[in-house]
């Protein structure tokens, strides 16, 4: 028999379906909730609400589990790529080399952007974040490659289209954002050692390839591949349910991800402990403006929605500082003062009863920094590593036969209703 839940509202029994997901989870199937009792929900920030069904990512927040199509996050950053951890999330299976061969082939074909591009996004003001940059690029590219998606092979080729040209893209935003002229890729390097390049070389200084920062972006990007319904891939979701067009719904996602409570705590991070070392090293001046409830004040790359422990990423991301910043022979007064924060907020009764351990983004910003990556662009880097997630989950959403236009309903709490008073007779 299948499982149901019962409501009893207004002292009249609902019977409830129960779906239940492939590693056990269970959701209460509301639909018809609204139609049968008239009454809707309440969930500020969906944290018990599930959006959809998918078949993607699997996190298990309690034991600190995170899965792409099954394979651990832990086996991906060990032994794979980024692009074919892309390939994993969007096609749902590994590629065999000839899939993997064509794929690097047509990475290139589309690395390049229209010149036009670079015309129009060199008259954007200096100052500007590359994040805003980058979410108009993408959105622009629907108007600079406007061929339509109606086969297989032309859904393909736009997707391919995407990651290439938004590794270009970020590293053009940067560029322009420093006044600096753009570098254009190479066909000779392969996705992270180009976009190292398009980053740090100029006319005036050739950059040296260094094989063990490529393969810590490679591991950089893997582990923000995909995070299930988190508030960008949410974001693209919702705005791809109206039907715009992809570009449309992945500049969306930027935009959502910029913000320093999502993609752009790395760069958060990074301020807030630069404020601890100018106040003098104190590691429980931040833990204490943190657990002052009149503060506004939050641990940066602490906490997470689902984690209720360690996040499996922050620790991958952890030994990655070490690995880094040895092979570079380099020092980062930053990582101390990081390790002594955790150190302090795991033993922190505040910390520990409101599972504050630190994500991803806690010890990512040292290893950004020890590439020589600039704190700005911090949430790009989020950003082009987070791209393949948002294009499967896009990709699944427009496939669901259960999808629908996303619109959330409410409980209004204004005015009931009152008549217009004319100019003259207000007060
Ligand atoms: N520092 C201090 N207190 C915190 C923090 C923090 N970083 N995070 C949560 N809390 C407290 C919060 O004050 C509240 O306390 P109380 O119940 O006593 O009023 C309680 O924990 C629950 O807070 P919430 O905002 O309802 O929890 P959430 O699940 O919505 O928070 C979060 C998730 C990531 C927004 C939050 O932990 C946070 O603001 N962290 C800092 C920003 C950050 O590092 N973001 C990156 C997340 S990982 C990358 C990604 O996937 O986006």
């Amino acid at each position: 028999m299948k499982e149901t839940a019962k409501i009893i509202l207004d002292g009249k029994t609902y019977e409830l379906p129960v779906i239940i997901g492939s590693e056990g989870e269970k959701a209460v199937d509301i639909r018809k909730f609204k139609q049968e009792t008239g009454c809707i929900t309440y969930d500020p920030g969906f944290g018990s609400t599930g959006s959809c069904k998918s078949s993607i990512t699997f996190m298990d927040g309690e034991k600190g589990i995170l899965r792409y199509r099954g394979i651990p996050i832990e086996q991906l950053a060990e032994k794979s790529t980024f692009v074919e951890t892309a390939y994993l999330l969007i096609n749902g299976a590994l590629p065999n080399s000839h899939e993997l061969n064509q794929i690097r082939v047509h990475l290139n074909d589309y690395s390049m952007v229209h010149e036009d591009m670079q015309d129009f996004f060199k008259n954007y003001p200096r100052a500007s974040h590359p994040m805003g940059i980058l979410s108009a690029m993408v959105n622009a590219l629907r108007s600079f490659y406007p061929e339509l998606l109606t086969t297989e092979e032309t859904l393909s080729a736009t997707f391919l289209r995407l990651l290439s040209k938004v590794r270009t893209l970020a590293a053009m935003s940067y560029k322009i954002s420093r006044g600096h002229k753009v570098i254009y890729p190479r066909q000779n390097y392969t996705y992270c050692a180009n976009f190292l390049n398009m980053m740090f070389d100029s006319p005036v200084r050739h950059y040296e390839i260094n094989e063990d920062l490529v393969r810590a972006l490679n591991i950089f990007w893997i582990l923000h591949a995909d995070h299930e319904q988190n508030c960008s891939t949410a974001a693209v979701r919702v705005v791809g349910s109206g039907q715009v067009n992809i570009y449309a719904a992945i500049s969306a996602g930027i935009a959502a991800l910029w913000g320093p409570l999502h993609g752009g705590a790395n760069q958060a991070v990074i301020h807030m402990l630069e404020n601890i070392t100018t106040n003098g090293g104190d590691v429980n001046w931040a833990i204490n403006k943190a657990k002052d409830r009149n503060d506004p004040f939050r641990l940066m790359g602490f906490g997470h929605r689902v984690y209720k422990t360690y996040d499996p990423r922050a620790k991958i991301m952890k030994k990655m500082c070490d690995v880094v910043l040895s092979n570079l022979t380099k020092a980062d007064p930053l990582l101390d003062i990081a390790r002594k924060l955790e150190e302090a907020a795991l033993k922190d009764d505040y910390c520990v009863d409101h599972n504050l351990y630190p994500n991803v983004d806690f010890y990512s910003g040292i290893v950004l920094r020890a590439m020589g990556i600039p704190t700005t662009m911090f949430p790009v880097m989020f950003a082009i590593g987070r791209l393949p997630g948002w294009i499967s989950q896009w990709k699944e959403s427009i496939d669901d036969p259960d999808w629908r236009l996303s619109r959330p309903r409410q409980v209004y709490t204004g005015p009931t209703k009152i008549d217009y008073i004319p100019l003259e007779k207000r007060k």
